[in-house]
């Protein structure tokens, strides 16, 4: 398999623009269809041996119900949703075609693939599994296989948790009428670097951000988790007496053991490198 026809679907939009200049790049050939292009996605479907839905989850089960039975089962259909058990179920399910599920780690800003998390759902069969962990390999992204609901339960914290901390810090800020540009001028490193998060998260698709936190059905439970340890923060440092309070995080840092050492040196370099322009 040396030069590869790769059709992405939804290759108009952003993730899609990054794979087609990936894939080519890498030496195939790439086709890619949105709405509006010339090529239609049964264009796709017909001339391509690797089909890719890079859509929003709510377009992409639909499609895969579509596309999936125009594919044989030497063709591949893959997709890039940052969501995997309700997808994979349906490719699975309407197609004879070779199965792949995959989650990006990065955004569209990213430059290259060296270093970035790239995880794989393995669906059905093993020829264009092989063929897509040796180019994302050779291009040394980090690649992790996974099952759909374990990467689903890991998304509710990495993604679903964090982007929702992100906005309510964001609402806070509004609520407290503390805006960010006039908080940069006592702000220390570690603030200035969460609201730069806040304007990076509100800067982008607030409906990307909205389907990884009210779509992940895991969000539940780790949002449930995060306001019982909110409440304990909030007994333990705010009433509790002095010892209880040591008690409290000592605990805590037993649990993250040497990755503390690591935290401090990895945001040292970022707080560095905003400051030494
Ligand atoms: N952005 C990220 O940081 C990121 C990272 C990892 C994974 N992902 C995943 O990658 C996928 C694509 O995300 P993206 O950020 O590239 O989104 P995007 O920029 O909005 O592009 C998605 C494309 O899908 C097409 N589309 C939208 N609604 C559709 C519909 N109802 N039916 C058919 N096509 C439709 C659009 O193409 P036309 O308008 O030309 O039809 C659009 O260009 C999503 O599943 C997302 O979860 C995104």
């Amino acid at each position: 398999m040396s030069s590869t026809t790769i059709g992405i679907i939804g290759g108009t939009g952003s993730m899609g623009r990054w794979f087609e200049r990936f894939f080519t790049g890498a030496g195939h050939n790439v086709l890619i269809s949105g709405r509006k292009t010339k090529i239609s996605f049964r264009d796709v479907a017909e001339k391509c041996d690797v089909v890719i839905l890079s859509v929003p989850l709510d377009a992409a089960i639909p499609l895969s119900r579509e596309i999936g039975p125009l594919l044989s089962q030497d063709q591949l259909l893959m997709d890039l949703c940052s969501l995997k058990e309700d997808i994979m179920e349906s490719m699975l399910s309407c197609t004879s075609a070779e199965v792949i599920g995959t989650h990006p780690l990065f955004g569209p800003f990213t430059g290259s693939i060296k270093g970035q998390n790239v995880v794989v759902c393995p669906g059905r069969g093993t020829v264009w599994l092989n063929w897509f962990e040796e180019i994302l390999r050779a291009e040394e992204a980090v690649v992790t296989r996974m099952e759909p609901a374990t990467h689903d339960r890991n998304m509710a914290v990495v993604q679903g948790l964090t982007h929702l901390l992100t906005i309510c810090m964001g609402r806070t800020l509004q609520k407290m009428n503390m805006a960010p540009d006039q908080a940069m001028f006592y702000s220390t490193p570690v603030f200035r670097i969460k609201a730069d998060l806040i304007g990076r998260l509100f800067s982008q698709d607030i409906e990307l951000y909205a389907n990884l936190i009210g779509k992940n059905r895991h969000v539940k439970e780790a949002l449930e988790t995060f306001m019982s340890a909110m409440e304990e923060g909030k007994e333990s440092l705010l009433s509790g007496q002095e010892e209880d309070k040591i008690a409290y995080l000592e605990n805590i840092r037993g649990f993250l053991g040497d990755f503390c050492r690591h935290g401090l040196n990895e945001s040292n370099k970022i707080i560095n490198d905003l400051y030494n322009k």
